[in-house]
């Protein structure tokens, strides 16, 4: 079958890496892809946020099955371009990716479906919301309703922090998508990624991660996308994921069907555990990103299987194989991130590296210039590993980052730690 996957960071060169290890896979198309995925698929330049132009690619290229990969193209409808024009698709309607695209419309979801998540109110009025805060006290969190490039949440340590931030996105820092904010209960505990496929009625547990989010060793230094991850999460033991399974995702699933807007795709919810109890964090409607890396790495070739058993509607039989290992992955970036950096920097070091189902470098912004390889953005590179043992997949990882010779760019030499520690 002909493939075609939408985006161009290293989530979407994992999911083409795994794909293409498929042997259903007749022809892969990544767009617009990167210099590293034209390695593994054919990379087409292509507006992935026109819903039009995709189906009209799909039709000439005659692709069988598209795989959507960031949400922006999600939000936009893209899915449901392809799926009116009768062209297969992984990903969820516009209508389903609600539950990335508005914070408050997840809370209407997990009130409706009795799922445990943080206190909360709602408000467009900022007079209202400081009087909320006010009285609410500090540690607090502040949300931005809408796709804020994850810079929407404030978690305020002071109620001077919870008033500014209040101010500031009332006041239009996000433009529509911080037209309203959502103010949450601050919730301690460890936080862990749970993704999920759902065909619109069953479910699948695809594999736990747990990100890194600031920029520097110790968990210091401002957020960022995700600095490297690692699968499984020890947190995610087996009776928090019975207690995910049946308290959040299935009723959410269950609740999104009844209302007429099944959600198809992958879940990825985000959750804080304490004492063994989880409550839900966030909804995201993609892949993480770098989780995708790391449990790509452990599903290999049966991705594509198992993505496609959720877009024909029949994971009541399809299983996930895991072998018994462990994956990590370290997140290079350009010096500066996640801050102002500089394009164009030389990478060397590649070519000489063992590429295989234990190693893998993924590209996550990486161009040529004069024939030679450019980091492009701020997250480049995600150098990732497989190990019988954590200790031994980041052991692997690291020895992977020190053969790469990139002046320009930094990573953590941490990632792993509170699984490791
Ligand atoms: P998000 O952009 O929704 O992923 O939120 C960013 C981060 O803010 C999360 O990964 C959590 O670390 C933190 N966060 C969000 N909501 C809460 C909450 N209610 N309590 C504590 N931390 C939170
Ligand atoms: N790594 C976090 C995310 O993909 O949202």
């Amino acid at each position: 079958m002909n493939i075609l996957i939408l985006g161009s960071g290293g989530r979407e060169h994992s999911l083409a890496w795994a794909v293409k290890q498929n042997p259903k896979c007749d022809r892969l198309i990544v767009a617009p892809g990167n210099a590293g995925i034209a390695g593994v698929a054919e990379c087409a330049a292509l507006d992935i946020m026109d819903g039009a132009a995709v189906v009209a690619f799909a039709d000439a290229q005659s692709v069988d099955f598209v795989i959507i990969g960031p949400e922006a193209p999600l939000a936009a409808g893209v899915s449901d371009a392809l799926r009116a024009a009768g062209i297969k698709c992984f990903g969820p309607s516009a209508a389903a990716a609600q539950l990335e695209a508005s914070k408050a419309f997840t809370k209407e979801i997990c009130d409706a479906s009795g799922a445990p998540t943080a206190d909360y109110a709602r408000f467009t009025n900022a007079a209202e919301a400081r009087a909320y805060v006010e009285a609410q006290g500090a540690p607090i969190v502040i949300k931005a309703d809408g796709l804020a490039a994850g810079k929407g949440v404030v978690v305020a340590m002071t109620l001077d922090e919870a008033l500014a931030a209040v101010d500031d996105m009332l006041g239009g820092a996000f433009g529509e998508a911080s037209a309203e904010v959502v103010i949450e209960e601050f919730m301690a505990g460890e936080e862990a990624s749970f993704f999920v496929l759902s065909d619109g009625k069953n479910i699948l547990p695809v594999g736990t991660a747990q990100d890194h989010k600031r920029a520097y060793d110790g968990d210091a230094g401002p957020n960022t996308g995700g600095m490297g991850a690692y699968s499984p999460a020890p947190v995610m033991t087996d009776a928090v994921v019975e207690k995910a399974l049946t308290q959040i995702i299935q009723p959410t699933v269950d609740e999104m069907a009844r209302r007429g807007t099944p959600y198809q795709g992958v879940l990825y919810a985000g959750f804080m555990i304490n004492d063994g109890q989880p409550r839900l964090v966030e909804y995201n409607v993609r892949f993480g990103d770098p989780e995708c890396q790391v449990l790509m790495m452990r599903l290999g070739a049966q991705a594509l299987d198992l993505m496609l058993a959720c877009a024909e509607e029949r994971l009541d039989d399809a299983q996930a194989n895991w072998a018994n290992d462990h994956a990590l992955t370290v997140v290079m970036a350009a010096m500066g991130y996640p801050g102002a950096y500089e394009k164009g920097s030389r990478i060397s070091g590649l070519d000489n590296l063992t590429e295989d189902s234990l190693n893998m470098v993924f590209h996550a912004g990486t161009g040529i210039a004069d024939n030679h390889l450019v980091a492009t953005g701020g997250r480049v590179l995600n150098v990732t590993a497989r190990g019988a043992t954590l200790a031994e997949a980041q052991e692997r990882a690291y020895r992977t980052v020190d053969q790469i010779d990139w002046p320009g760019g930094f990573c953590r030499r941490d990632i792993g730690w509170r699984a490791l520690g």
